[in-house]
């Protein structure tokens, strides 16, 4: 069973077409996304409608679960526009105009859907998680220790949980025989290269499996041009997250 997993598209058309061409090489039998489809990007409808061309090709075999941004966005309102500004200013302005160019139906498309899911894979459990198995926003970073990992995925029996939210892939073996791998990020990626990431899983009869971050090039200089583009308030810091 080859499976594709897509994280934190935030927006980015570039960046998503490109993963789709190395996907489609890839020749998946499923696919799971882990959440924040919308926020500080520049074309949130074009990704939402590519995420449905996939869910209507894949059926029960595509997988989605909701990131607290596509919750930020679902749930927006003055106050959290306003609390998000003095927080995290470029990220504040986005959303406010984010949702003003967001579809409606996509917006309650990412309103519905769930915090987590688990997804049994010849016997492999799998938990979908966009933070942590505990919490949407918790933080699974690469140099995390092996017992703060432990303590962030206590509830969760899976045997392998995927995560995303940092933009930085990353993956632990733990004691307790749970496996965690952050997919990092299609279309905000936190590396030093600003390319995108997504994960390739294969599992195979018995359960055993094999994962693989794949690093895909885009024209990142493009999109943080589009990002100036948009005009408001701070967009210039959110552009030029995007080059190297
Ligand atoms: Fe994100």
């Amino acid at each position: 069973m080859k499976i594709a997993v897509i994280s934190d598209i935030h927006a980015n058309k570039d960046a998503l077409e490109e993963v789709l061409k190395d996907i489609k090489i890839f020749n998946p039998d499923m696919i799971f996304c882990l959440g924040d489809l919308i926020l500080a990007g520049y074309n949130p409808n074009f990704v939402c409608e590519k995420i449905f061309e996939l869910k209507n090709l894949f059926g029960d075999n595509f997988k989605i679960i909701q990131g607290n941004t596509d919750k930020m966005v679902a749930n927006c309102n003055l106050q959290l526009i306003e609390d998000t500004k003095k927080a995290f200013p470029c990220m504040g302005y986005s959303l406010e105009e984010d949702v003003k160019i967001t579809d409606k139906k996509y917006i309650d498309f990412v309103r519905n859907l769930p915090e987590k899911k688990r997804v049994i894979v010849n016997n492999l459990k799998i938990d979908l998680v966009h933070g942590s198995p505990r919490n949407q926003s918790e933080n699974i970073y690469p140099d995390l220790l092996p017992e703060t990992v432990e303590e962030m995925v206590k509830d969760s029996d899976a045997d392998l949980i995927l995560c995303g939210h940092t933009h930085i892939p990353c993956g632990y073996s733990l004691n307790s025989n749970k496996t965690i791998i952050n997919a990092g990020s299609v279309g905000r990626s936190m590396t030093s290269d600003k390319n995108a990431l997504y994960l390739q899983l294969t599992i195979d009869k018995e359960g055993k499996f094999f994962s693989e971050h794949r690093i895909i090039k885009y024209n990142n200089e493009l999109v943080s041009k589009h990002i100036l583009a948009r005009g408001f308030k701070h967009c210039e810091d959110l552009a030029s997250m995007y080059i190297a």
